[in-house]
């Protein structure tokens, strides 16, 4: 099974949003990581086919999904960023509705929903209305909604957004899970998301695929560039201002900060071992800085 998108561009008036993205996706998760107006949402609502590229195509086995109508919804679940719920609507009946969309007969369907529903940890809930949901029910009975018809092409836009702790890390395992035979593509600003769980990190800046990379390439690439330094009250903004800082923490040694850099910037700088928010960091930073 493979998802083949080549070259695809979305023009808006004054704005490309995504420009020439090219991968190839298999089975497993891809996570898709950038800052906000990168373009991740753009990009998942075209492989969703749900919004036109104005360039490029995308291929689900070797076939254009544009021209496969009703063949790709069949095996594609979405999870669009903005969900709207229909308030009103217990937790079955909502699920039951997306079901008949999707095309499940009525017995097959209530089935299906029981399963969604364990799936996501709301088995007992189907009978309150979605007004009374928490903000992460919410977002799990969203989940669910994408799981329905059992899809080959899982396309989530921030689905762990208001998960509490305990619930991102039941997420991430049945992603985890269900990715073995199915090509998963995930989008989020949460790195430790996807630290455990992502075959291939796609990095996304200013609508363009800057890396695609296992997530050991990518911690290869800049191991050996993350420095801790403890450093004064006085030393700190000079040292913000030139370095790609990390995380800063005061503490009794004074304050303690990670330092993104190819050298040693200072004689008492010590190596510690990248991180995936190291990574973010190391290619993101001069944009945040730049927008300053
Ligand atoms: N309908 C539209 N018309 C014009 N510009 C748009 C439209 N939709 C998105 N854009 C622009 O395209 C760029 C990419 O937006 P997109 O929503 O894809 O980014 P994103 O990476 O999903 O961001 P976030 O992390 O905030 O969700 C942004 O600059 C955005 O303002
Ligand atoms: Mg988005």
């Amino acid at each position: 099974m493979k998802l083949t998108i080549e070259n695809i561009s979305k023009q808006y008036k004054d704005k490309i949003a995504v420009k020439g993205f090219s991968a190839e996706l298999t089975e497993g998760v891809y996570a898709l990581l950038g800052p906000n107006g990168a373009g991740k949402t753009t990009l998942m609502r075209m492989v969703a086919d749900i919004l036109k590229p104005t360039a490029g195509r995308i291929l689900f086995n070797d076939k254009d999904i544009s021209v496969m109508g009703d063949q790709y919804r069949d095996v594609l679940g979405y999870l669009p960023q903005e969900f709207g719920l229909y308030k009103s609507f217990t937790a079955t009946r909502f699920l039951m509705y997306f079901a008949s969309l999707k095309g499940l007969d009525k017995k097959e369907a209530k089935i299906r929903v029981q399963e969604v529903l364990q799936l996501v940890n709301l088995q007992g809930e189907e009978k309150r209305k979605l007004s009374t949901f928490s903000g992460g029910m919410k977002r799990r009975i969203g989940i669910a909604q994408a799981l329905l018809n059992d899809p080959k092409v899982l396309i989530v836009d921030e689905p762990t957004a208001g998960l509490d702790p305990k619930e991102r890390v039941r997420f991430r395992n049945l992603l985890s899970e269900i990715a073995a035979d199915r090509i998963v593509v995930l989008s989020t600003h949460i790195v430790s998301d996807i630290e455990y769980i992502a075959k291939e990190v796609l990095l996304m800046k200013e609508g363009e695929l800057i890396q695609h990379n296992t997530l050991e390439s990518l911690l290869e690439r800049i191991n050996g560039r993350v420095w801790n330094v403890v450093v004064t009250k006085e030393e700190l903004p000079t040292i913000q201002r030139e370095y790609k800082i990390g995380n800063i923490q005061r503490n009794e040694k004074g304050i303690e900060i990670r330092i993104i850099h190819d050298t040693k910037p200072f004689p008492n700088a010590l190596q510690v071992p990248a991180s995936l928010e190291d990574v973010y960091l190391y290619f993101f930073h001069e944009e945040v800085r730049d927008n300053v």
